[in-house]
């Protein structure tokens, strides 16, 4: 709480989840020159790149150069997606403040992603905490499909939470509970988060969600009434898993920003910088992307009256 504000940390993701599926390669002069401008917003995390094999995730090809050339901002945590212990070790060339591994709570979704079993990829996982452990490398961990899956349908509560457990007592210092295809509801967001939060009360919770049925504000306002205070989002709202039927974008970084602040959290984000970073990432795609506050304007940019 900051004088009586809630202080919630904003996440943004649109350098790994919004460019791993983008049409065309954004180049790696843009994708420093972004990581840089989005340093200076105050965001407090920002996910930088993947680790995963270059013929899976093409776009992020350039990890290592990415990771090597941005100037990290004190105050900001870097971060990178993991999959595996290969993701790893490539991670530790140029190592970022945390790994953030990555597995589904679904095992289709899993084997379409990671070509591993849920257990496979528990074990795969386990030697990466190890390893970031020696390294002095925070771990989070991202359960991918935690509110239901596009090829299996419901995912229950029980082995979400069950895996959750396992990779805190493991050593990882936070979970994500992402919602890969949009399929979570309000209802369904607060109570996971409540009883996450019940389970492990000094874990750091994330939630990571997507706006694929536009449900996504909707969706983090649940989850922040429940206790959530870390959220993932992503410039213009882009992003989308490409191992993930019917995926698209991440909730939107900059109307997040300027709901939450409305509802009198601090997010420490100065959104006017976050709104200059939003036209840039714009730039860089080529294309119009479905941010709503870059095109209407914050709540009173007022417009002169007709004459
Ligand atoms: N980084 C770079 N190369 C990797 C790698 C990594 N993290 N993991 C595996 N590889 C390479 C292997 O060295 C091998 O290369 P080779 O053919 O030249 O020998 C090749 O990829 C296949 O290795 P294998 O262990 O059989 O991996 P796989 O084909 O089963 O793929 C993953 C496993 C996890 C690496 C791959 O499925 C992946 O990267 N998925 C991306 C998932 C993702 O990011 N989704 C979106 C975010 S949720
Ligand atoms: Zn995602």
């Amino acid at each position: 709480m900051t004088g009586g504000r809630p202080r919630v940390f904003m996440h943004d993701v649109s350098l790994r989840d919004g460019l791993q599926a983008a049409p065309v390669f954004v180049p790696t002069d843009d994708k420093v020159a972004l990581a840089d401008a989005l340093s200076a917003t105050g965001l407090a995390r920002i996910e930088v790149t993947s680790y995963t094999s270059p013929q899976a995730i093409p776009m992020l090809a350039d990890a290592a150069e990415v990771m090597r050339r941005i100037r990290r901002a004190p105050g900001v945590e870097y971060t990178v997606l993991v999959p595996n212990l290969r993701g790893a070790e490539r991670a530790l060339e140029a190592p970022p403040d945390e790994f953030n591994l990555v597995m589904s709570c679904s095992e289709t979704h899993n084997l379409a992603n990671l070509r591993m079993t849920r257990e496979q990829s528990v074990r795969a996982l386990r030697q990466v905490i190890r390893l970031a452990d020696e390294a002095g490398v925070a771990v989070n961990v991202s359960l991918s499909c935690a509110f239901g899956c596009p090829m299996e349908g419901e995912v229950p509560e029980a082995p979400v939470l069950d895996l959750a457990a396992r990779f805190l007592a493991a050593g990882a210092q936070g979970v994500t509970l992402c919602d890969t295809t949009g399929m979570a509801y309000p209802g369904q967001v607060a109570a996971l988060s409540r009883r996450f939060i019940d389970r492990h009360p000094t874990a750091q919770l994330t939630l990571h969600l997507h706006n694929t049925r536009g449900m996504g504000l909707a969706n983090a306002l649940a989850g922040l009434q429940a206790g959530g205070r870390r959220f993932d989002a992503a410039l213009g709202g882009v992003g989308g898993c490409p191992y993930a039927p019917g995926a698209t974008g991440n909730i939107c970084t900059e109307d997040l920003v300027h709901m939450l602040e409305l509802e009198g959290c601090d997010t420490g984000v100065d959104l006017a910088a976050l709104l200059d970073c939003a036209r840039r990432l714009r730039a860089q795609v080529g294309h119009d992307l479905p941010g709503q506050v870059v095109k209407a304007g914050r709540r009173l940019d007022l417009h002169p009256a007709p004459a």
